[in-house]
């Protein structure tokens, strides 16, 4: 079974991007960067714009990061967007979802510039991806794609069976994984109505789980010999650790690392590459790679 490391490949790769900023910098050209806006308190929302704030630093980017409480308006945060928007220092931001309920996502990701959308949530971005333009690429999706590639993992022509069906990682990974310039292969999407489930999985030769449902894949459900993602990343409760909670993937690992030809841990397997690829797509923003 060959482990799939997340996190030295990420390590690899920021290294990779922070060699790119020096040479622009190097030749009298801006350092990219990358505002968060981060809503309220959440503990995981905090530990992802805390760790995509370091990985600017370790990027060479610049960052900001914009902090509003619980109670802001829709108002006040669509304003925030627009200023985003006009200012020319900031090359691509994000808004950290999820936002409180009294706020639509979908108003404040659609007033977000296409253009600075590195998070490629807005419409223009998904339908561009959807159709093979360029454009930024949701991260995770895009991380998973990233990975597959550096651990040569033959996709063309394979059954690749997608678990979930949300609109930053199931949908755009089945969409990634049909098209000929990525994937190219065979896609199935799975989801809490699908039926037969159990026998759908096993005939993946890549099997992607992103349903956050913790040790959802078991053994019976892979196939001998498949390539297994775990995209899951819920928090269980663990009055063994300090933190009091531990991250738990969506694979039963222990039992599916002796069927599986490979395998990403979490953590360690996916997430890193997501804040990585969020660095991709901010480096392609500084340098205008995808809209002028
Ligand atoms: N919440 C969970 N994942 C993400 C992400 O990739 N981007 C943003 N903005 N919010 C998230």
């Amino acid at each position: 079974m060959v482990l799939i490391d997340g996190k030295a490949t990420a390590a690899a790769i920021k290294q990779e991007i922070a060699a790119r900023v020096a040479e622009i910098v190097g030749a009298g050209g801006k350092r990219p960067h990358l505002a968060a806006v981060l809503v309220g308190h959440d503990g995981g929302s905090e530990t992802y714009v805390k760790n995509k704030v370091l990985a600017c630093e370790a990027c060479g980017f610049e960052s900001t990061l914009i902090r509003y409480e619980d109670d802001v308006t829709e108002e006040e945060l669509l304003a925030c967007v627009a200023r985003l928007n006009a200012d020319d220092a900031v090359d691509g931001f994000i808004v950290q979802l999820p936002l409180p309920r009294h706020i639509s996502e979908q108003r404040v990701i659609e007033a977000i510039d296409y253009r600075k959308d590195v998070d490629g949530f807005h419409p223009v971005n998904v339908g561009r991806m959807a159709i093979g333009l360029p454009c930024y690429i949701s991260a995770t999706p895009l991380g998973i794609l990233e990975l597959l590639r550096r651990y040569k993992v033959e996709t063309s022509g394979k059954r690749c069976v997608v678990l979930g069906r949300s609109n930053i990682v199931g949908k755009p990974m089945a969409s990634l994984m049909m098209q000929k310039q990525y994937g190219d292969a065979t896609v199935t999407v799975l989801h809490s109505r699908s039926r037969d489930l159990k026998e759908e999985c096993r005939r993946a030769d890549i099997l992607i789980a992103a349903i956050g449902r913790p040790g959802f894949v078991t053994a019976a459900m892979v196939k001998p010999g498949a390539v297994v993602i775990d995209v899951g990343t819920t928090r269980v409760p663990d009055a063994t650790r300090k933190s009091g909670y531990r991250l738990s993937g969506d694979v039963d690992f222990d039992a599916v690392k002796d069927i599986a030809a490979a395998i990403t841990p979490v953590p360690g397997g996916v997430g890193p590459m997501t804040i990585c690829m969020l660095m991709l797509n901010t480096l392609a923003a500084g340098e205008k790679k995808f809209y002028s």
